[in-house]
């Protein structure tokens, strides 16, 4: 069965920043708390009856996550992920299993598919996004708190039994057709690793939670996560500081995560991330 609930469901509070800047190369508008009704998919109605169901967040690719309340059971989370969407939910929920246990992640409860899409359930974890209206208003203890949260999850994680990779080379094979061959050609020369660490694959703010004392609590959105040098993650945690507080923060993240600023990394891996899918 397919389709979407035709009551559709009003959003949080707004305020929360965006995700990603305006996307290039046609690609959809920003990722987003959303500041106005969502339509409930149906799978996501038909999995967790009962329940009230908030919207937190619309991806780029028109995915959905929900939190779903129910006053006597625990608290979930719920991503809808559409069918041919290329958010591949199997991926993330494989992650998540082997991150239980190393470093805070929410556990999961459900993976569950119809014609119109797929759906991971987990538990909901204590704690708010980095881009929640609290840590906006704060954004030199967000910022800390992102950079740090993130060295935090490269100690904790063993590359040498981590079953991913997320490497330059592994992802100069998935950049997109649209990409133009003087951008291919850039990305070809790809720096010397600094340090493989187990990459987020995607440690942007917003995938941060932060606990009340303002220190990170938890990593979500894992789908990409593998092996790569950590330049990988810092470039695009550190410019997801731009995106979501403003500009002149940069470096507050680095120095959180106890790094010197390598302009080169950085800039070979925000381009990579450009052409990514
Ligand atoms: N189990 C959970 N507990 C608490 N918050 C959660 C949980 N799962 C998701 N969230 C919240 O929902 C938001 C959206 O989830 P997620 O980042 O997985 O979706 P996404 O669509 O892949 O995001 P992106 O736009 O970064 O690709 C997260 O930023 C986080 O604030
Ligand atoms: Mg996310």
């Amino acid at each position: 069965m397919s389709g979407d609930d035709a009551s559709a469901s009003r959003a949080s509070p707004a305020g929360a920043g965006d995700a990603r800047p305006p996307a290039a190369s046609g690609r959809p508008p920003v990722a987003a708390v959303p500041r106005g009704p969502v339509a409930v998919p149906a799978l996501v109605r038909r999995t967790l009856p009962g329940r009230e169901l908030v919207p937190v967040w619309v991806n780029q690719v028109g995915g959905t996550t929900w939190r779903a309340e129910d006053a006597a059971g625990p608290g979930l989370h719920a991503k809808w992920a559409p069918a041919g969407s290329g958010l591949d939910l199997d991926a993330e929920a494989e992650r998540l299993g082997w991150l239980a246990g190393r470093t805070p992640v929410p556990a999961v409860e459900a993976l569950v598919r119809d014609d119109a899409g797929a759906l991971l359930v987990t538990r909901t974890l204590p704690g708010r996004s980095a881009v929640d209206p609290r840590w906006l208003a704060d954004p030199v203890r967000a910022v800390t708190a992102v950079g740090a949260g993130l060295r935090a999850l490269h100690d904790a994680l063993p590359v040498d039994a981590c079953p991913w990779t997320w490497s330059a080379q592994d992802r100069l094979a998935r950049v997109r057709p649209d990409v133009d061959d003087d951008v291919r050609a850039e990305l070809a020369r790809t720096p010397d690793v600094d340090r493989l660490v187990v990459c987020h694959g995607d440690a942007c703010m917003p995938n941060t939670l932060l606990a009340e004392d303002g220190t990170c609590s938890a990593h979500v959105d894992v789908g990409a996560l593998g092996v790569g040098d950590r330049w990988a993650d810092l470039a695009v945690a550190s410019w997801s500081t731009a995106w979501n507080v403003g500009p002149g923060y940069e470096d507050l993240l680095l120095e959180a995560y106890g790094v010197e600023r390598d302009a080169v990394r950085v800039a070979y891996y925000r381009a990579l991330w450009d052409a990514g899918p």
